[in-house]
């Protein structure tokens, strides 16, 4: 079975980037797939710094988080828009786990032959479109194919009921194809390795 990791770049309790993920996995889950649903505070590091990594290698919690990454065949993130970026919590969780920690370890190991979706949540007009543009194109370079729907939910703050489904009909038939494709395209390469 297509496995899943789903999570947000926010940290914040009340993140509605968080409620895009936790809709998200419920989606995959009814799309077939077998679904780890993460929440990155849970995944504490500090900033990256090459002298950390020289003197003590890995912080544990970045081990943790990329054998997830290893584990998993693809992964939906809901990446909150910061300054027309990405968050610093993130990039830092990314930068991190892209580093080789054993011997012998495969290049970018957590993340190539991977496959992603992305969506954003924000309480602006564009949804946090923005960020989406430098998050498809650091993933990509880094070996993940993402596949081309996405979602971008504006209004943030209303957008959801209190169920956690979205209340328009534009964005919840957005995230629903976006799932769509993961989940198709995780499982065909998969089938194709
Ligand atoms: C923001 N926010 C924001 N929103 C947006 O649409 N475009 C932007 O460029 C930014 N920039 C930005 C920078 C910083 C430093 C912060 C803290 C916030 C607002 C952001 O979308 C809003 O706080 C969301 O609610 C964050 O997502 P969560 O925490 O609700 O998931």
């Amino acid at each position: 079975m297509t496995k899943l990791l789903i999570f947000a770049g926010s940290a914040r309790k009340a993140s509605t980037n968080k409620q895009l993920a936790a809709l998200a996995a419920r989606t995959a889950k009814e799309a077939g797939a077998e679904v780890t649903l993460i929440d990155l505070a849970d995944f504490d590091m500090p900033i990256y710094n090459g002298d950390i990594e020289a003197d003590t290698g890995l912080p544990e919690n970045a081990k943790r988080l990329k054998q997830l990454f290893v584990e998993h065949d693809g992964f939906f993130i809901a990446s909150p828009e910061y300054n027309s970026s990405i968050s610093a919590l993130l990039k830092n969780a990314l930068d991190w786990i892209s580093r080789p920690h054993t011997e012998n370890e495969p290049g970018l190991w957590a993340f190539q032959g991977k496959v992603a979706a992305i969506g954003s949540v924000s309480p602006g007009a564009l949804g946090g479109l923005r960020g989406l543009v430098p998050l498809r194109m650091m993933l990509s370079n880094i070996g993940v194919t993402v596949v081309p729907s996405q979602v971008a939910v504006s209004d943030g703050f209303n957008a959801f009921d209190k169920g956690g489904a979205l209340t328009a009909d534009m964005t919840a038939g957005m995230l629903k194809a976006t799932v769509a494709q993961l989940v198709g395209t995780t499982g065909a390469l998969k089938r194709d390795a």
